[in-house]
Formats: C-alpha cells, structure tokens, sequence
C-alpha cells in the first residue's frame, strides 16, 4: 500500500503491487541517460530509445544520451523473452529508485517495457524541478489478458489513431489489441486473393497488408498482441458487396449506413463458402503472427437461414435443430480451417457450444454468466461485458467489474484460472477517429488498473485521483483525448471565443450508444459536429465540485478552500448564460444548447443560495428546496444527447438543506 508520506508523490496506474517509499529522490536534467546493462536487446534498445524522448517532451528537458553521462536509469533484462508477445508469459519487473540512480530489473522484455512505463509516471514537479522520488516497486500483473477492442469497421480508424493508441495501451500496461477489422459498415483490410472485399466493401478506407504489418510490429515492439477480428457469419454486409454470392440472399448488397443489427449472413449451407473462407484464412492468418484469430459470431439474425429452403433442407441433412446449431456448425468447420493454420479460435459468448473443442476462447460480453458457464464447460474466456467505454459510462462503473467477480464467485479455483483476464470494447458507431481517445481514455487506465493490479486495489477516490493525473500524462504518448476538446468546440463556435461555449462543455457529459441508439437517426453519414460529440463521457470538473460539496455539507464551517470553490463555479455558471446566449444565436450548432445554458445558471443561483444558507447554520426555505428539487429532477432528464452533470454538487448541497 502507499503510505501517507507517499501520497504526495505521483500517481501510478495500474497501481504496482508493491511500492515501498523511500527517503531521497533522483533528480532528472540533461545528463539523464537510460541504458540497457545485460546483454544486448535491438528491440529493448530501441524501446528505451523511444521512452528517453518520451520523457524529454514529457519535462522540457533535452536529454540526448550524453557520451560523458553515466547513466541514471540501468535496465537488466534476464533474458529477451519470446519474439512476439505471448499469453500468460512473465511481465514482471522491479524498480528501484535512489538518488544515485534507478535500477529496473526484469526476467524478460515484457516487464522491462512495463517498468519503463512505471518510471515515466514517477516522474513528478517538485521545486527542486523534475525528480523520481525514491522507491522500491515490485510488480506483475493479475491476468495475463488485459485488452482493448478497437472498431474500425463503423468509423474509419487511420493509422496513425490505431498508433497513437497503441502508445497509450502500452503506458497502462495493456498487452492485447484486438482489431475489429469487418462490419456491416465497411471492410478495412486489403484483400489481394479477394479484392472485391475491400475495393467494393470500403469506400476506399481500408489498411493496406504492408499497413496491417507495420501495426503488428509497432504494437509488438510495445509488448502488445494484435488479435484480429472478422465478424462472421452476421455482421458481413460489407463483405457481400464484391462476393454476394457468400450470403444467404442473392442480393445485390450495398455497405451498410445505419447502425444497429443487419439480418444478412453468410450461406452456412456451400461449401463455396467454406472454400472462400479457407482461402481468406490462408491470406489473413498470414498477417496476425497472434495464434488466436477472432471470428466474432455475434447477434447472427436467423430470419434468412429460417427462410431460406437451402439452408432448411442443409440442417435436416445434417441434424441441426436450429439457427443456433446451423451456427455451431458453421463455427467447427470455421474452426477446423483455423486449427489447420495453426489459429485458435476466439469469439464473442454466442460462439459457446459443447460440440466445439475446449481450446478456443469466448469473450463474454451479454453478461457474467456466460464467462461463467464458459469456465465451467472447460473453457476459457475474457470478459468484456461492463467495459463497454462506447456506453460512456463513468469510471468507478467500469472499475467495480472484475473478471471474477459476480457469476465467476461460484466458480472452482481450477475454473476460476480458466478466465484469462478481460477486454475493453471500443465500437464506433458514435466516435469518429477525432473524438475516439478521449472515448478511451482515461477511463481505459481504470480497467487497465482492475486487470493488471491486486483485486483489493478497489479505492474508487485514490482510482479517481490518478486517474486524472494519469490523464495528463498519457498526453505525452501522442493520444489526443484532451488535445481535440478546444478544436471541436471552436468548429461549433464558428471560430469566435469559445469561453461561454467551454463552460457549459465542462458541466456536461455525453450519451454512449444506448440513448443516442435510441434517439434513432445516425448513418454513417450522420455529422458528428455537436456538443454530443466533444463533450467528455465524464466531467472531472464536476466531480472536484461533487467533492468539494460533500465536504462542504460535513463541515460547513471547516471546509472554507471547498466553499469558495463551488462559490466561483457557481458564480461562473450563473454569470454564463447571457454570454452564451449571444454566442448562440450565431452559430445553428449551438442552437440546441440554449435551455441547457438557462438550466446550468439556474443551477449556479441555486448553489450560491445554498451555499449562504449552509454558511449562515439556517436551513434554505422549504418552498425554495421543494421548487429546486423539483426543477433538478427536470434537468436529470438528457437534453441535446447531454447529461447536465452539473446537477450533481447542487442536488447534494439540496438535500443537506432538506
Ligand atoms: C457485441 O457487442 N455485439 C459483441
């Protein structure tokens, strides 16, 4: 555990297993050099070459290696480890910090590049300019699977946003990238045995194979896996473009434009299926060093295989009772050609059925059950389900999830050991690749912290407190999860001064994909240009002043810091609106905003009479709490697909006047 002298010091995340304090710090300027001092590693190298700038931008400190300097970070590496990163291989490491140097030490490359990420986050301010304080770690991660599933099928994702990503997955010591490369919506991988799959399948947003190899390397020089996902047999719209002869309809097919689930699928009943299949395996599994290959396999929609007399007559033929054995089916003899190159297959819980064999994997995402039942049956299994970022919901949600927790409580210890750890899922239909970081991050370093560290490491305000430090930090990997909120406010504001604009943005959260699903209307070619889409999925802003209120209704006299802080936002919100107003009635993105504005400065009025009430010892008049709470409970509901978050500090200041 840290300990209070600690707490001063920075914010690690996924929190070390063990973190021993020390007295002293190591200083870092220009003379700072990081060298490898067992034997000699290319890829290690490279990799401590990369963090040495990274810890450059991240100070302002230019750090060129000098010849003359001795260096103050020494890595030893026992051993390289395996070429490619491997599951359940030994990401160890420790560290130790002194004011003469820093030592880190690792069984294999894994945990070196681990140990990098922790040194970076040690790095801190102090007046005596940018230190590591001194301290013995020692860490290992809980599961060998901790995952992010990233959509570039709905939204195209380019290169460099899988890239930058990477970067940050590798800072919070995540180790698979799992690339969902097919949907409905659009076929992203070149294809050279079947190029009409992404000539017709792609509107020309697809990754080259020389790209999808340069992303296999990049993420396996940062200790990460790439799992690749085609979706089959639902979810292939896109795929039956150029070859509609692969589904159960005739077709023609057209790219999909709405979200939601298609009932075109694949024609289990060819074998024209399973050889085209067998080729395109043959093409991709050539690409993806990873020996699991994901096949998805979810929400596949029965109405064609029910209507269609070939495939009917197909599962009379061959015993199967219904579309769920029609695709358990289609799933062993897709499974049968992976195994044949040397693949195991991985796919969503649908997947699960006893008549395939116990080495493939199923990523549970329906519930906890299935990963359950999946342990149970001999098999191993993720979960994804409760980290779904794309639902926007708030980090302490996602962190509460542990893989086995739940439904795994009932589990034997040997069936327990059967789940491997957990993924987080991405899906695009409502972030383009402007917006997709701050979808991710931070929230993704939460997760990372539930997978890799200890289960009693559960804290949700010391979670929240590195969080946000963690948040800045991982700027300095390239990700833009902070960086693109001012552009995209300035795009709504025309390009006049976005403060009025920025103050209501802070006090409010977007919708994940349930209620903007509901609200019905996105395409594809739906503009994703509103406040909806810049606002964060969480509002740190807020939740200092959630804080700050909670400590101010403890100790209304004894939290003076707490009071006048709420009182200059509340003041702020109230001052807000007239400006906003005016801003408004230029711009037709800002239209839709205008009753929110109103309600965040009632908000503010609200919070400073409550606040004088509090401060005076007399509680607020009851007409005046009755008519507030009912008004807050109005601005509960969702307006512009935003959460007025700002409800949150008043309505606990409310309910201590009650
Ligand atoms: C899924 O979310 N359909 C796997």
């Amino acid at each position: 555990m840290i300990s209070s002298a600690f707490a001063a010091t920075p914010a690690l995340m996924p929190l070390p297993v063990t973190v021993r304090p020390a007295t002293g710090k190591l200083t870092l300027d220009a003379t700072f050099k990081a060298a490898l001092v067992s034997a000699p590693d290319a890829r290690l190298d490279a990799a401590i070459g990369r963090f040495v700038v990274r810890l450059s931008r991240q100070t302002g400190i230019p750090m060129l290696g000098l010849k003359e300097a001795t260096p103050k970070l020494r890595i030893e590496c026992a051993r390289p480890g395996s070429d490619y990163p491997t599951l359940g291989e030994d990401e160890s490491y420790t560290l130790d910090v002194t004011p003469e140097g820093a030592l880190l030490k690792a069984p294999t490359r894994a945990g070196a590049l681990h140990g990098l990420e922790t040194f970076a986050q040690l790095v801190t301010l102090t007046q005596d300019g940018f230190v590591v304080p001194s301290v013995h770690i020692e860490d290992n991660p809980r599961f060998p699977w901790r995952g992010l599933m990233m959509d570039s099928a709905r939204h195209w994702m380019p290169l460099e946003v899988v890239k930058r990503n990477l970067d940050a997955m590798a800072a919070v010591k995540l180790n698979v990238f799992h690339w969902h490369l097919s949907e409905d919506q659009g076929f992203r991988v070149e294809s050279k045995r079947f190029p009409m799959l992404h000539q017709e399948g792609s509107d020309g947003l697809f990754y080259t194979q020389d790209d999808i190899r340069g992303v296999v390397a990049y993420a396996r020089d940062r200790g990460i896996r790439v799992v690749p996902e085609f979706d089959i047999p639902g979810h292939t719209q896109a795929w039956l473009v150029g070859y509609p002869e692969l589904g159960t309809n005739p077709g023609p097919y057209e790219i999909g434009r709405k979200w939601g689930v298609y009932e075109n699928v694949l024609d289990p009943s060819r074998e024209e299926t399973y050889a085209f299949l067998d080729a395109f395996f043959e093409e991709m599994t050539a690409l993806f060093p990873d020996p699991y290959f994901h096949i998805g396999g979810d929400e596949v929609v029965a109405k064609q295989w029910n209507a269609s007399a070939r495939v009917q007559a197909f599962a009379k033929q061959n015993n199967l009772k219904d579309a769920h054995a029609i695709q358990a089916y289609f799933n062993q003899r897709v499974q049968k050609l992976l195994t044949r190159r040397g693949k195991i297959l991985i796919g969503w819980d649908e997947v699960l059925h006893p008549d395939l064999p116990k080495d493939i994997v199923v990523q549970s995402w329906r519930g906890q059950k299935s990963l359950a039942d999946a342990a149970t049956q001999g098999y191993r299994g993720i979960l994804s389900f409760g980290y779904y970022l794309d639902h926007l919901s708030t980090a302490a949600f996602h962190y509460a999830v542990d893989p086995l927790s739940g439904d795994a409580d009932r589990l034997a210890p040997a069936e327990k050991a059967r789940i491997l750890g957990g993924e987080m899922c991405m899906w695009a239909e409502y972030t383009t690749s402007e917006m997709v970081d701050s979808r991710i991050w931070p929230r993704a370093a939460a997760v990372a912290e539930r997978l890799w560290s200890p289960a009693a490491t559960r804290d949700v305000d010391s979670m929240y407190a590195r969080m946000e430090a963690v948040s800045r930090g991982l700027e300095w990997t390239g990700v833009q999860h902070r960086a693109n909120y001012a552009p995209m406010l300035e795009r709504m504001t025309g390009g006049r001064p976005t403060e009025p604009l920025r103050v209501l943005a802070d006090a409010v959260e977007g919708l994940g994909l349930g209620p903007r699903a509901r609200a019905g209307k996105y395409t594809s070619l739906t503009p994703m240009n509103r406040l909806a889409d810049a606002a964060r999925p969480e509002s740190e802003s807020v939740r200092a002043l959630e804080l700050a209120a909670a400590k101010v209704v403890a100790d209304p006299k004894g939290s003076p810091t707490e009071a006048a802080l709420l009182r200059r936002e509340f003041a702020r919100w109230a001052a807000n609106d007239a400006r906003f107003q005016e801003l408004a009635a230029e711009s037709p993105l800002l239209m839709e905003l205008k009753p929110l504005s109103r309600d965040l400065a009632a908000l503010g009025d609200a919070g400073l009479k409550l606040l004088d009430a509090l401060e005076k010892g007399q509680p607020p008049a009851a007409a005046f709490v009755a008519g507030q709470t009912k008004e807050i409970t109005r601005m509960e509901k969702p307006a512009a697909e935003l959460n007025l978050a700002a409800t949150r500090p008043v309505k606990l200041l409310l309910k201590a006047g009650k």
